[in-house]
């Protein structure tokens, strides 16, 4: 790989900006292949030089993974005219590196968005063909039932000619409203609230809350953003090793 500068690799972790990463030099806790560095400007191949930062070795990764919660009123896009959209949700800094979002969500639906600049770990999530889960809130108003979950789990072909795989209605509470989870391995349109609507259950709100291995922190508020931990990292692009389509 090209030689990159030492600031630039070690802020690429999302752990430190810039200005940190040269404060870290300064203060003598950046070692490089066990030296201590010396500048920020410093080149090194960041796949074959081991880089540690108080004694922890910092992995290099190419791409970056960011969590968002979702709030309603921004678009899935990274542009728009008129609407504000997620990536105006990023700091400045990280508007810049291409990130996109994975799996859009409606302008109205909130919750978890995974935004990356990896297209290959976006292809996993998103292709059908891998089966990967994308778990959702759902408020309805009508009664939903136990035949709207057969229904669900049967795979259905709506009045529009959409064909939607088999899918989980797991209901919470049924009434004049109700409330389910709705676990789906495909993203077409609007696709949950078009078979919610399909049983003649339309959809009030709705919060995606899963994508495969990867689950929205409660702790992040509407709006807010955080870098993936290693773990969640590691659980994702495991995904990517596994039966590629
Ligand atoms: N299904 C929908 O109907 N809307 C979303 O935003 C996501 C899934």
């Amino acid at each position: 790989m090209k030689e990159m500068r030492l600031d630039k690799i070690l802020a690429s972790s999302g752990r430190w900006s810039r200005k940190e990463v040269k404060k870290l030099i300064r203060e003598g806790r950046v070692l490089v292949d066990g030296k201590a560095a010396q500048t920020a400007e410093q080149k090194c191949d960041p796949e074959l030089t081991e880089l540690c930062v108080d004694g922890i070795p910092v992995p290099f990764c190419s791409h970056r993974y960011v969590m968002l919660h979702k709030p309603a009123g921004v678009l899935s896009a990274t542009e728009d005219r008129r609407t504000a959209t997620v990536l105006q949700l990023l700091p400045p800094d990280l508007q810049k590196l291409g990130l996109f979002p994975v799996g859009r969500l409606d302008k109205d639906t909130e919750g978890l968005l995974l935004m990356t600049d990896d297209g290959e770990l976006a292809h996993c999530l998103l292709s059908p063909k891998r089966h990967v889960d994308k778990v959702y809130y759902a408020e309805t108003e009508g009664r939903l039932t136990e035949e709207d979950c057969a229904a669900f789990a049967a795979g259905m072909l709506l009045e529009d000619g959409m064909c939607c795989l088999p899918a989980r209605l797991e209901i919470l509470s049924s009434g004049e409203k109700s409330c389910a989870y709705v676990t789906l391995q495909e993203g077409k349109f609007h696709q949950v609230k078009r078979m919610l609507a399909a049983r003649g259950k339309p959809v009030l709100y709705l919060k995606r809350l899963s994508m495969g291995p990867l689950q929205l922190d409660p702790a992040l508020e509407k709006g807010a953003w955080r870098y993936l931990s290693e773990s969640e990292q590691k659980s994702l692009l495991a995904l990517k090793s596994t039966g590629k389509v």
